[in-house]
């Protein structure tokens, strides 16, 4: 007996990030979009204990003792319910690892939908968030998918409407960057400067909710944009060649380091992805379209 769950990826196509808190982390306004990059979980009882494998081109990056984010679930779940958390969990990975597009998020939330459909907790959707949100600031809406405002820490969720279907491509890098290490960079370049609250886009939102791709393009922020390209100056690179190739937008992926292309239909897309796979900038190129359903048991 085993439950498999299918995760999306994600981009930001708003990220507005505020000062450091006193507990170190960022109030942000992240506007989240899922996209069809998915990885899926596989749960199956373990009579030896909880035990995590990955399997993918990236999965030698995956690391597999208790810090990944699914054996946390795991036992998170498992604590709260009075039980030990004897699972293997398995991970297909095809979500970049350390890319800016909430990889380890998107196995939490899986290896939680998935453990409690296995164990038949009956947890509801609020404490599945609530765990969400302690495993970490993206985790919830790895569960939820769709288009998300993130605001705290990004993990108090309001859903979006979304009008349409956006064509994405995805320029992934050669070696990936640390969440904390990118933040870091983004209050050494903003230290002595006036950080302001960071607020939704009004035009950013009303994009997204009419489906015009152009509209959003000309709105796509990323305040840690400066901080990826601080510490990996090669993405400027990757994102003139896609908007060379034709993108409507271009930013990096949240902390990056993976660079997303906004393109006006799929067509397009494949355009933008056949110049981006020679263009010499990235490691590998993925196109395909947001929004895409959040965790889902298969
Ligand atoms: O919440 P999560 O564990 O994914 O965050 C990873 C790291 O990213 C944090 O330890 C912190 O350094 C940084 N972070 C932040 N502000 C946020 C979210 C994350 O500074 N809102």
């Amino acid at each position: 007996m085993s439950v498999t769950v299918r995760v999306p990826a994600k981009v930001n196509v708003q990220l507005a990030v505020g000062a450091a808190r006193p507990d170190g982390f960022h109030d942000l306004a992240n506007v989240f979009l899922a996209v069809g990059l998915y990885d899926e979980i596989t749960v199956t009882p373990s009579p030896d204990g909880l035990r995590v494998t990955c399997e993918g081109p990236d999965a030698g990056l995956v690391p597999l003792d208790e810090s990944n984010l699914a054996a946390r679930a795991a036992v998170l779940l498992a604590a709260r319910h009075g039980r030990t958390p004897d699972v293997h969990v398995h991970i297909a990975k095809d979500i970049p690892v350390a890319g800016g597009m909430a990889g380890g998020s998107a196995d939490g939330a899986g290896a939680l939908l998935a453990c409690d459909a296995l164990w038949g907790t009956g947890a509801s959707r609020e404490e599945l968030l609530e765990i969400c949100a302690e495993l970490g600031s993206d985790v919830p809406f790895s569960l939820v998918g769709g288009a998300a405002l993130g605001l705290g820490r990004g993990e108090r969720l309001t859903p979006l409407e979304v009008g349409g279907t956006f064509h994405w491509v995805f320029a992934l890098a050669d070696a990936g960057l640390s969440t904390p290490a990118v933040f870091r960079e983004f209050d050494r370049l903003t230290q002595g400067t006036d950080v302001p609250e960071p607020v939704a886009s009004p035009d950013l939102l009303a994009a997204l909710a009419k489906g015009d791709a152009h509209a959003l393009a000309a709105n796509l922020v990323n305040d840690l944009q400066p901080a990826a390209l601080s510490l990996r100056p090669s993405l400027a690179a990757t994102l003139d060649a896609g908007t060379a190739a034709g993108a409507l937008g271009a930013l990096v992926s949240g902390s990056g380091p993976t660079t997303a292309f906004l393109c006006d239909s799929a067509e397009a897309a494949r355009k933008v992805a056949g110049a981006l796979g020679t263009s010499g900038t990235c490691r590998a190129v993925r196109a395909t379209q947001g929004p895409a359903e959040g965790a889902t048991v298969v």
